[in-house]
């Protein structure tokens, strides 16, 4: 397997600027210093896998992804242990979802070795910038792929470009959520993306993001396109209700919602937690009369940037509804504790989740 070798010229950030950006890292505000790099062309695929230093890089305005979009991502964390050892969660789910994404897209697809690869090498090197795991920090790590051929003309770009940063972050959501359901827009419809991590389901998802904000929600609850009547995801999230018979439902994989791992892991930590799984439709008007008539006592959005955020309340122009008190369910917190604590290693990790960092 060729691996990412590393220049030897990057220039590192000192300890007190590191300190001070994991003091305060917000999302997505501080960027480490060691990146992932390589390229592919039908003629030579795979190639110059580096870890470069993090900066500017050259591109000409006819940059193929800046037109036409060919663009994919991933998003995971690693997480520092009480004993200071670091650890990723699932990647190789990120790695295939990636491939999966590229498949979709008409891109290349990178190896699940090499994609793995780069990403223990960016978060091993960019060690120092892993925070401590009070306040739920930890490193986001954000693999990406673009298509770099310099091409005005639609068809699939013949050089693409695949990087990996990172960035020290805490909860992507400080608070529990009220949830817009939008008259207005789709995020995903039969045949199309929907299932696949590419940037242009959040450029397409934006104005609707904007009218949710404006209406003091903090997030979209997507419906299907086609009919309108069944619930899929939030923008950056997966959807769960609590039954008051102890079920944890959640919309199933029907091709038009993101396979999201935190969903998979929470679905698997159900039992445990006295809940029965379930994945199936899930009809809005299911959801509107099951928290008017309190058979749905809980709501939660999941995902690795938001982990777990409860959800309090739903609004559109026809309905504004608490979900139980309004407050976080007992249920959604225990849930995300048992997550969490795997993730930062203060509970056991019994489903073998866990990836070591060397
Ligand atoms: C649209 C969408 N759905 C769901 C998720 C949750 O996926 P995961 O748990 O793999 O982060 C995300 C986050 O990546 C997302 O962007």
């Amino acid at each position: 397997m060729a691996q990412f070798t590393v220049d030897s010229d990057v220039v590192r950030t000192s300890p007190d600027q590191i300190a001070t950006a994991l003091a305060d890292p917000g999302f997505g505000r501080y960027f480490v210093d060691h990146i992932a790099r390589a390229v592919w062309n039908p003629d030579e695929g795979w190639h110059g896998r580096r870890l470069i230093g993090a900066g500017p890089i050259p591109m000409h305005p006819g940059l193929a992804a800046l037109h036409y979009g060919q663009e994919i991502f991933e998003g995971l964390k690693a997480y520092r242990h009480p004993d200071g050892s670091v650890w990723l969660f699932r990647p190789e789910l990120n790695a295939r979802r990636f491939a999966s994404s590229a498949e979709r897209m008409a891109m290349p697809q990178l190896p699940v070795d090499d994609f793995l690869d780069s990403v223990h090498q960016v978060v091993s090197l960019n060690k120092d910038w892993v925070p401590a795991g009070q306040g739920e920090q930890s490193l986001y790590v954000r693999p990406f792929m673009f298509g770099s051929e310099t091409l005005i003309g639609v068809r699939t770009a013949q050089e693409h470009t695949y990087m990996c940063l990172a960035s020290p972050a805490g909860p992507y959501y400080a608070d529990p959520l009220t949830l817009w359901v939008t008259p207005n827009f789709s995020r995903s419809m039969v045949g199309g993306t929907g299932m696949a991590k590419c940037g242009g389901n959040y450029a397409s998802a934006m104005a609707a993001e904007v009218e949710a904000h404006a209406q003091g929600c903090g997030q979209v609850l997507w419906l299907d396109s086609a009919t309108r009547t069944l619930v899929e995801e939030g923008g950056t999230m997966n959807f769960f209700v609590v039954t008051a018979d102890d079920e944890l439902l959640t919309p199933a994989l029907t091709g038009t919602i993101l396979a999201g791992i935190t969903r998979d892991s929470l679905l698997q930590l159900a039992s445990s937690h006295g809940l029965t799984p379930v994945e199936r439709p899930l009809e809005l008007t299911e959801l509107l009369d099951g928290i008017r008539s309190g058979h749905i006592t809980e709501a939660l959005a999941c995902g690795t940037a938001a982990v777990i955020s409860p959800v309090v309340g739903l609004k559109s122009p026809d309905f504004e509804l608490t979900i139980g008190d309004g407050t976080p369910g007992p249920r959604t917190l225990e849930l995300r504790s048992h997550l969490t604590g795997i993730q930062f290693g203060t509970l056991p990790d019994a489903f073998g989740w866990l990836r070591p960092v060397a």
